[in-house]
């Protein structure tokens, strides 16, 4: 299908890339494709970026009928720009997609609108230490009519922006609270797709925890309020007693891509990966008996993200003396490397533009 091209008029100044602030800096254009029942996809065009004319009466604004992806455009030494897993991104959409009834979008579809955006937006792309062009796709149901009903009108818009970290303390470790009252998500419900009901159920908790002076919530598991899922922006990984320790996907975390990358880096290494439930409980006994050695998070907005200072109720722990730990530093070294092309990518991950 061929992408109509219509070019912004005037374009914006480009920020100061030692000062970027996550997901403020929208650039110039972005890419939409239209979908109908009965006609698919249909439409795709690059136009000049700005606000989105929705009916008021549109499901997306009522009833949340949204999902998005994140990923990031990289750019490396050579001057070139590449891309990280965006196929699995993109098979990611997909299954969210199939949760809340909005239609699968082609995966050369949903590829080209975000290449050919990147390359559209390619002066956007800074190159300083840390900075990249995040990625942004998302699906609307835009049906106006206030049944609750899935739509019959839907678009997929993709819009980017260049990011340098996602939390101000950079690479110093965050404090993270363990949420006891509000849940994100229960399994049979929509906790391993990528939608915004999940984001906003987080909303009060993550305001609350920020209030008290910690970056983001440890959620617990809707039914037993005991098992550990994910933070608000993240999954969670942990090194207790030399071994990796990560929540399994038990239809309420979502399937992060860096999760999946990092897990892989780690066997690589020769650890022993244990996906499974994990509680609490288990969390903060082995950080008083010594053998919690490190906690961190990943995600594509965060990277690796080193964890000192983990809370719940009047409990609190630091994890590894509240430094980043060896292995943090490691799997964020070994990923950025391979995301910046500075070191070979043995698993495929990488493609370039
Ligand atoms: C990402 O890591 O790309 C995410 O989507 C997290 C986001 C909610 C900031």
């Amino acid at each position: 299908m061929e992408i109509k091209f219509t070019r912004a008029a005037t374009l914006k100044e480009k920020p100061d890339s030692s000062t970027l602030v996550f997901g403020k800096a929208m650039t110039d254009h972005m890419f939409i494709v239209d979908y109908d029942a009965g006609q698919g996809w249909h439409d795709p065009r690059i136009i000049p970026y700005g606000p989105l004319q929705i009916d008021p009466a549109a499901k997306v604004l009522h009833y949340g009928e949204e999902i998005f992806e994140g990923l990031k455009a990289y750019r490396i030494a050579d001057g070139s720009i590449q891309l990280f897993r965006p196929r699995d991104n993109i098979d990611r959409m997909n299954k969210s997609a199939d949760r809340l009834c909005l239609p699968r979008i082609p995966e050369e579809l949903a590829l080209a609108g975000i290449t050919e955006l990147v390359k559209t937006e390619q002066d956007w792309v800074p190159s300083e230490e840390g900075t990249s062009l995040y990625i942004r796709p998302f699906m609307i149901g835009l049906d106006a009519a206030l049944g609750v009903h899935s739509s019959h009108h839907v678009q997929y818009i993709v819009v980017v922006c260049p990011v340098g970290a996602y939390y101000p303390e950079g690479l110093d470790p965050v404090k993270i609270y363990v949420e006891e009252k509000d849940v994100r998500a229960v399994k049979g419900g929509m906790g391993m797709a990528k939608t915004g009901g999940n984001y906003a159920a987080s909303l009060r908790a993550g305001d609350l925890a920020e209030k008290a002076g910690y970056s983001q919530v440890l959620w617990l598991d809707g039914l037993h309020r005991k098992y550990i899922e994910e933070v608000g922006s993240m999954n969670v990984m942990f090194k207790v007693a030399g071994k990796i320790l990560t929540p399994d996907l038990n239809g309420s975390v979502l399937d992060g891509i860096t999760r999946r990358s990092c897990i892989q880096l780690l066997k690589d290494w020769g650890y022993e990966v244990e996906e499974r439930r994990i509680s609490a409980e288990e969390l903060f006994e082995a950080a008083e008996n010594g053998t919690l050695e490190e906690a961190w998070g990943t995600g594509t907005a965060a990277v690796v993200s080193p964890i000192g200072e983990l809370a719940m109720g009047d409990k609190k722990v630091t994890v590894s003396n509240n430094q980043i730990g060896e292995i943090t530093q490691k799997l964020y070294d070994e990923l950025t490397g391979i995301q910046w092309g500075r070191i070979a990518d043995p698993h495929g991950w990488i493609m370039k533009l």
